[in-house]
């Protein structure tokens, strides 16, 4: 029998301090042997977002502790590890600092291999801690930071199809539960109420529904969204409403370049086999989770979700992308820094700012 690989995970990208020890198992996913995740959300809450400099301080205090409960619920010492595996990349650098360089010591001083994860590429093989899934599949890939489209060839190999060209879905869910006083997090708040509200009640627009292929925009219904919260003065109907009209027009959009990125990627790949995996924290979204597998019945491909657990940032996700590039010899060396910017498709066009031509 072959040794099973074991790797211990860190996180601390943006608010949730993580750390997981996770060991590959005989069907070719995980054993998850340990999963802690310390949210920040009671010290973001007034703020009604993230503050880099408390996450950073909130990391620095708690990421000891959780890498100690991590290996002690786990039942594997350090010894037994294979490698350490942290997030270099992309997000908030104090942040990320943390995690990484509390990973790149312990690995120094324990003498193991380490891994520099990019966050997105946790978040893109995550599915895999439970489900075998052969490559190439398609990513639709929704969090706080990114929401894009993209051809997941093999692990360090990503062809991005499309982007968001303004904001990420998830921020727009932030935001919209923010200027409707929702509460935080705005995702999970905007799906709670918006299950009370009409969903057919405000018409807002789909931004650049019809051009730029599986490209995303998010500001211009942002802003319909500001309009109209304006206008209904606090009215709880009408606030539940406009929160079930923004779910629901973000469905449709999701709908229509979904069908198309299916296109570009059966353009691309010659496959009758195919997989979409949805995954980062908005796709933990039930309403989004229903709305494509209607599609996915509807033109004849799978839809893959990870686990809940797994959907919002998680070391479990890190230390897995860890195990997979140690497996195919990408390993980094102690001195690698952290990255605030850190595309898995380094040749994508960069689709922001001004000049961008649709
Ligand atoms: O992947 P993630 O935990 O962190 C980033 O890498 O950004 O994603 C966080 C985002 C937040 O914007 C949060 O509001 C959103 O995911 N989110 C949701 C839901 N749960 C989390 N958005 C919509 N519906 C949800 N149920
Ligand atoms: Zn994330």
């Amino acid at each position: 029998m072959t040794k099973k690989i074991t790797f211990l995970g860190i996180e601390t990208s943006c608010d949730e301090t993580a750390a997981a020890v996770i060991r590959e198992n005989d069907k070719g996913t995980a054993d998850v042997l340990s999963n802690i995740v310390s949210s920040q959300i009671s010290e973001h809450k007034k703020f009604g977002g993230v503050v880099p400099e408390l996450a950073a301080r909130a990391h620095l205090e708690n990421i000891e502790y959780i890498i100690k409960a991590a290996l002690e619920e786990s039942k594997v010492s350090l010894d037994e590890i294979d490698g350490i595996a942290a997030t270099a990349g992309p997000g908030l650098i104090v942040c990320l600092t943390v995690g990484l360089n509390i990973g790149k010591t312990m690995a120094a001083f324990s003498n193991k291999p380490f891994v520099a994860v990019n966050h997105l590429e946790g978040h893109a093989l995550s599915p895999g801690l439970e489900n075998k899934i052969q490559f190439p599949y398609l990513l639709l890939l929704i969090s706080g930071g990114h929401s894009q489209y993209l051809i997941v060839k093999d692990i360090n190999e990503y062809e991005q199809l499309g982007t968001t060209i303004d904001d990420a879905l998830g921020e727009a869910f932030d935001k919209t539960a923010k200027m409707l006083d929702l509460g935080y997090p705005g995702g999970p708040s905007v799906e709670k109420f918006a299950k009370l509200g009409d969903k057919d009640f405000f018409e807002l627009p789909e931004p650049i529904i019809n051009k730029a292929g599986c490209n995303l925009s998010f500001a211009g219904l942002k802003t319909a969204v500001l309009r109209q919260a304006k206008k209904i003065n606090g009215n709880d109907k009408l606030k539940f409403s406009l929160a079930a009209s923004f779910q629901n027009t973000i469905n449709k959009i999701l709908y229509k370049k979904t069908k198309i990125a299916i296109e570009m990627f059966k353009e691309k790949i010659n496959t009758s086999n195919i997989n979409l995996v949805v995954a980062g924290g908005v796709a933990a979204n039930i309403s989004i989770r229903e709305n494509l597998k209607k599609l996915s019945n509807e033109i004849g491909f799978k839809t893959v979700y990870p686990n809940l657990k797994f959907c919002g940032d998680n070391a479990a996700m890190i230390a897995w992308a860890g195990i997979q590039r140690f497996k195919k010899n990408l390993l980094n060396k102690t001195d690698v820094e952290a990255k605030s910017r850190w595309p898995l498709d380094e040749n994508a066009p960069y689709m922001k700012g001004p000049g961008l031509k649709l």
